[in-house]
């Protein structure tokens, strides 16, 4: 099975471009594989017997990274995945530079028979998404480069697979799948009639819930409107139905009570500690009586061990998430029931990867251990329609 699969929307690579792409790839797999698991074992021979004997206590995560940074394996380490991180929007900016105006036309041309796209020009985007390169991605998320651009959406789709090392299928859809296959299960009564994505990017886990509702009416909402306009476009060339918004998840426009499932996959973490509160009585007012909100993102720090947690650092320190090292750590059910839900309806689990539970034997080789995991509540109210 390729990687990546080719559809009408997605940038062409040529033969060098694909070698780099797949060396970044290869390089992630490796770097994850082969040098991340040694560096456990270096802090639990050195690093954290020294702290201990000269502190007389165990290590915070905090301090584990910090004296981690003293380590010379680490550094390196610090120092490849940053590269690699900046040669995958290298390879991949080049090769979308390239072809931008044919990608804007085909996205055109095939958009507009499924489903709908509805932009705002006017939206403000939010300080957390336009005063940084989030995970050095060239211009965000945001960034315009030229008319009815898709860039941002292009690079996203290209560079997915290099970020999960292939881990999450060709359509980078095992997310939206498994969560899709987990909700079915654990809410046997939700029958939903629309359901809505926050945060969707370009739509590859927002439609795996119209799959496995085909009969629901799915929305898929984000504040970049070359992601969207991308999203839509890419949705018309995988044949499936689906609504594109560009729209804050802190504020939208839909009406009350108009969703039964809301979900987002990775979008907390990119967002805001001021932020959070905001989306979360926003899923609790757009929900129905009965309905389900879940939000997918990684693992809370309270899931893991310190040094698990320390790995953060990188992601803060060196990748642009600035908001990882606070939103991890948040009570977030807590902050469910100050938004309206009742901590009885609340919940969090892991759902195990569909994909791979098929494929992948290695959970080093992904960025989810080969399971997703989430936190949600019910709204309370009997189902009603
Ligand atoms: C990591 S991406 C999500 C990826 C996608 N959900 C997936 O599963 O691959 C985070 C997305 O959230 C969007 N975003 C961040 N804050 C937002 C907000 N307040 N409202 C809507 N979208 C937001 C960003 O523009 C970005 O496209």
């Amino acid at each position: 099975m390729p990687v990546i699969h080719e559809h009408a929307v997605m940038p062409r690579p040529n033969h060098d471009e694909l070698a780099e792409e797949n060396f970044t790839r290869a390089l992630a797999v490796k770097l994850e594989t082969r040098l991340r698991p040694r560096l456990r074992g270096i802090f639990e021979s050195t690093v954290k017997p020294a702290f201990v004997t000269r502190e007389g206590r165990e290590p915070t995560a905090r301090e584990i990274a910090k004296d981690m940074r003293k380590v010379n394996a680490n550094r390196m380490w610090y120092r490849l995945r940053t590269d690699n991180q900046d040669r995958m929007y290298q390879v991949s900016s080049a090769m979308i530079e390239r072809q931008l105006d044919e990608l804007a036309a085909t996205a055109k041309a095939v958009s507009g028979k499924l489903g709908s796209l509805t932009l705002n020009p006017g939206l403000d985007i939010p300080g957390y998404l336009s005063e940084i390169d989030i995970h050095r991605k060239p211009g965000g998320y945001h960034t315009e480069f030229t008319a009815d651009d898709v860039a941002a959406g292009a690079q996203y789709d290209r560079t997915i697979s290099v970020h999960n090392m292939g881990s999450q299928g060709p359509h980078n859809d095992d997310p939206g799948v498994t969560l899709a296959a987990w909700i079915r299960q654990r809410f046997p009564a939700l029958k939903p009639k629309r359901i809505l994505d926050m945060g969707c990017t370009i739509g590859n886990n927002t439609l795996p819930y119209a799959t496995a509702w085909p009969d629901a009416e799915v929305h898929g909402i984000d504040c970049s409107a070359p992601c969207v306009r991308y999203a839509h476009a890419r949705a018309n060339a995988l044949g499936v139905a689906a609504h594109f918004h560009q729209m804050n998840a802190e504020a939208t426009t839909f009406s009350d009570a108009s969703f039964d499932l809301v979900v987002s996959r990775i979008l907390l973490h990119e967002t805001s500690r001021a932020a959070l509160p905001n989306i979360f009585r926003e899923c609790h007012r757009l929900l129905r009586p009965g309905g389900v909100m879940l939000h997918c993102d990684a693992p809370q720090f309270d899931e893991m061990d310190a040094y698990q947690a320390s790995l953060r650092d990188w992601d803060a320190t060196c990748n642009n998430e600035p908001f990882m090292l606070t939103v991890y750590a948040l009570p977030l059910e807590d902050m469910y029931v100050a938004a309206g839900f009742a901590k009885a309806d609340t919940f969090r689990g892991t759902a195990p990867s569909l994909f791979f539970q098929q494929r992948n034997p290695d959970p080093n080789a992904t960025r989810s251990g080969g399971r997703y995991f989430f936190t949600g509540a019910e709204k309370a109210g009997a189902l009603n329609r």
